[in-house]
């Protein structure tokens, strides 16, 4: 038994076991950049595509240098990502992590959450800043990173679950959609939500907006290289002013909680509806009390929630800041604060929870 000082008494064995995972976690951090470098050097698709690689392989078919390659093969071997054979020298991408980390189609593709997290990570030091004058730091102050891996990481996601599970899950919903309905998307961001809705029900009309004017000019070049600049159009405009009414459907993926005042766009979004419009809301899973969040997804949003969404919301006016682990109570509270009657959770995945709100 060691002590560091003469009041507190210091288990060896603890402290070397939570030495031991901060190794981990600081070899986890530094995979970070790693699994970012692989999907821009195109290292992953190399060895999806041809099998086991040796380093000079690799280096050869990526137009990489072999020793930068060998280095980060042997990360990538230590943390799992791929398999080393000693025999042959060479690395092999193992199905599950090919699918996760090389096909875009993938519903768990996964170098999207990596860029969003590094480019989290880069802006940090102005988030240190910002924490010691309570000042926030808006969406759109951030790194490209930010904003290219939230959509990169969510658009599969999306394609998985939107279409299939959860806007059947809303009342009456896919109906209108089939027949011809007026949605607005909010808080769009790329537009990666109001394209796949676009793409699925081709009599519906969708107004996607965001108060971010760079995300805005991304989703109309996605709309138009998709074909869909008639029918998905895009502004921008903060929550509580988006143009337009008589919405029959009005959605917000993953970004109410970003909002300095998320009661001032419900009463919005209540406006702006039909009579028996939905307000879809999808925020990220969570329960109400801190203490069922301690968990991984629940680590993960709180780290998002710390870098991107509190400052985000408490840069904007009111900064209610409810935070990327909020939870159906909150969330029920600006719902109903905003005006409307009805509200509940209609759909859920291990990282989403989907609320319908009706007015
Ligand atoms: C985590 S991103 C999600 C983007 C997009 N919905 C998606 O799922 O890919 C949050 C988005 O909310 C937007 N946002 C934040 N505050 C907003 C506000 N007050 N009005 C409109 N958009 C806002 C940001 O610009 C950003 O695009």
């Amino acid at each position: 038994m060691t002590t560091i000082d003469d009041a507190v008494e210091i288990d060896g064995d603890k402290l070397m076991q939570f030495v031991f995972q901060a190794v981990g976690e600081v070899g986890a951090t530094l995979n970070t950049a790693l699994v970012v470098m692989g999907d821009r050097l195109g290292l992953y698709r190399a060895l999806a595509e041809a099998g086991p690689l040796s380093p000079a392989e690799l280096a050869e078919r990526t137009g990489t240098s072999e020793r930068y390659v060998r280095e980060w093969l042997n990360t990538q071997a230590a943390g799992a990502y791929v398999t080393y054979d000693p025999d042959s020298g060479r690395y092999t991408l193992p199905p599950e992590q090919a699918a996760a980390l090389t096909d875009p189609n993938c519903p768990v593709y996964l170098p999207g959450f990596f860029q969003t997290a590094l480019g989290s990570v880069m802006d940090s030091p102005k988030i240190v800043d910002a924490a010691r004058s309570g000042a926030g730091f808006g969406w759109h102050e951030h790194v490209h990173d930010v904003h290219e891996g939230c959509e990169r990481f969510f658009r599969p996601g999306y394609n998985a679950h939107l279409m299939a599970e959860w806007l059947p899950a809303l009342d009456g919903v896919v109906g209108k959609l089939e027949r011809g309905a007026l949605v607005a998307d909010v808080g769009c961001g790329h537009g990666a939500s109001t394209i796949l809705m676009a793409q699925a029900y081709p009599n519906s009309t969708f107004a996607g907006s965001d108060y971010h004017d760079g995300s805005i000019e991304t989703a109309r070049r996605h709309a138009q290289e998709a074909g869909l600049a008639g029918r998905a159009r895009f502004e921008t405009s903060p929550a509580a002013a988006y143009g337009g009414t008589g919405y029959d459907l009005v959605t917000m993926f993953d970004c109410l909680h970003d909002m300095g005042d998320p009661v001032g766009a419900a009463r919005h979004v209540h406006g702006t509806l039909k009579p028996d419009g939905t307000w879809m809301i999808v925020e990220p899973m969570a329960g109400d009390r801190v203490e069922e969040n301690l968990n991984p997804v629940g680590r993960a949003y709180y780290g998002f929630s710390t870098l991107l969404c509190t400052p985000a919301s408490l840069s904007q006016e009111v900064g209610l800041a409810l935070g990327a682990q909020a939870g159906e109570a909150r969330i029920r509270d600006v719902v109903t604060a905003g005006g409307f009657t009805r509200f509940r959770r209609a759909a859920e995945t291990p990282i989403n929870i989907v609320y319908e709100a009706r007015p």
